[in-house]
């Protein structure tokens, strides 16, 4: 696929917002780094290097210290930070698609990238290599401007749609492969490896740390450790791959044929719930709505199940399906996992926090086209939560003969990916992963 035409038109739209970001918020000119790479404390090893993301909302470049210069009405420079050296690979740059979107400097020091910079006056700059920036004359990572462009973030361009696709349809083939593993007896180790060997990437190339969980350990919600043990009953795997730094964030829970019948239930009303949740995405609409929705409809989930006995409007006031799913439906999805701006409600920096009764929502939006959200109820069994229903006035309203039936098989989730259209939706997970 040429993927030339679609970047060089990602780029005019970008360039075209950061421009009127800088006019809102009163600078001339934007300069970003794509980082500087993190060594450990008193170590002399070096985290997995993660690109600055408002950088590589611009640019796709791999590697630290590059740096973009934007100046309104100029063609957008990239001074390219290109050492020599025999310690580690350094790449030529070739003709990577995106080239010709630029003005490329190569530069083969850091002094040198940074004497191409030059001291743009009234200019901001983010990023974390902040005492160049400052010798550079540059106001550092500027509050106002960082809101603005984060707001803009949300509206993915078609480039963007391209790659997060790209990235659940890969993230896709990874579930297939982990759910065959898991289904032949597999360890969590051995589900993670056939996960990361089907996407084809190394374990940090993954979206994030994967949570491939076997029956208790679905309800640590971000579990990340990977036993030996093997022939689980319940596969949680929560897991999502990379695809020109845009993540997929999947969650499927698969059960073993002799998993218990009362649990396997919940599952299949879980799936519907979260199938009713991801139609119910359209524009206009705002998410904390259908977060409730669906928390009235898990709190008839679990009272036809016999967990507790409350209408799903008491089960919400008393907080009874808190403890089942302690989590918000879903959160914006883009270059980051847990994608920037979801309590925003203007790019002048006014937030909308989430409802008392709703205190763990991370999306507050009014829903519009462009967005690409996470759609991932859950209904976990998690002691530490429950302890404050089990011992607190309200006890006898639960079956805790049930609920310490279910604690051992952990918790599910269900996570797709949804790209909100100008007439409704489109989840881009179930064109490649149906169940
Ligand atoms: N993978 C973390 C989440 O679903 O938000
Ligand atoms: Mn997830
Ligand atoms: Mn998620």
């Amino acid at each position: 696929m040429n993927l030339t035409p679609l970047f060089l038109e990602h780029l005019k739209v970008r360039l075209a917002y950061a421009e009127k970001a800088l006019a809102a918020t009163g600078f001339d000119g934007l300069v970003i780094s794509s980082g500087a790479p993190f060594t450990y404390f008193a170590d002399d090893q070096q985290a997995p290097f993660h690109t600055v993301p408002h950088f590589r909302h611009y640019c796709p470049i791999e590697g630290p210290h590059h740096v973009l210069k934007l100046r309104p009405g100029e063609r957008p420079q990239l001074i390219r930070y290109a050492p020599e050296d025999f310690w580690y690979e350094q790449l030529p740059l070739g003709a990577p698609f995106w080239a010709t979107g630029f003005e490329i400097t190569e530069a083969p020091t850091l002094d040198a990238v940074w004497e191409a910079i030059g001291k743009p006056a009234h200019s901001a700059y983010l990023g974390n290599e902040t005492e160049r920036a400052q010798a550079a004359g540059l106001e550092l990572n500027p509050a106002s401007l960082t809101t603005y462009l984060d707001w803009g973030r949300s509206y993915k361009t078609p480039y963007e749609i391209q790659a997060l696709e790209a990235a659940t349809a890969l993230g896709a083939k990874g579930h297939i492969a982990g759910r065959k593993a898991f289904l032949a007896g597999a360890s969590e180790l051995e589900i993670h490896y056939a996960f990361v060997q089907a996407v084809g990437c190394l374990d940090h190339q993954l979206a994030f740390g994967s949570i491939t969980a076997l029956e208790p350990k679905g309800a640590t919600l971000h579990y990340e450790h990977k036993r030996s043990y093997r022939n689980g009953k319940v596969l949680l795997l929560d897991c999502g791959a990379r695809v020109r730094d845009y993540a997929s964030d999947i969650t499927r829970t698969t059960l073993a044929p002799e998993c218990d019948a009362r649990f396997a239930g919940l599952l299949k009303g879980l799936e519907e719930l979260q199938q009713q949740a991801c139609a119910a995405l359209q524009p206009g609409v705002p998410f904390g709505d259908i977060h409730h929705q669906m928390q009235l409809k898990l709190g008839s989930l679990l009272s036809s199940a016999g967990i507790f006995k409350a209408s799903p409007e008491e089960a919400i006031e008393r907080g009874f399906t808190r403890p089942f799913m302690p989590h918000g439906l879903g959160h914006h999805l883009g270059i980051m996992v847990h994608d920037v701006a979801g309590r925003l409600s203007s790019p002048d920096g006014t937030t909308q926090p989430p409802p008392p009764e709703h205190p763990t929502l991370r999306t507050t939006r009014i829903l519009e086209p462009g967005h690409v959200l996470t759609v991932e109820p859950g209904l976990y069994f998690i002691p530490m939560l429950l302890r404050p229903f089990r011992e607190g006035e309200h006890a006898s309203r639960f079956d805790w003969k049930l609920i310490d039936e279910l604690i051992p098989l952990g918790g599910m989730r269900i996570e797709d990916n949804v790209l909100i259209t100008a007439s409704g939706n489109r989840n881009l997970t179930r064109e490649y992963l149906p169940n």
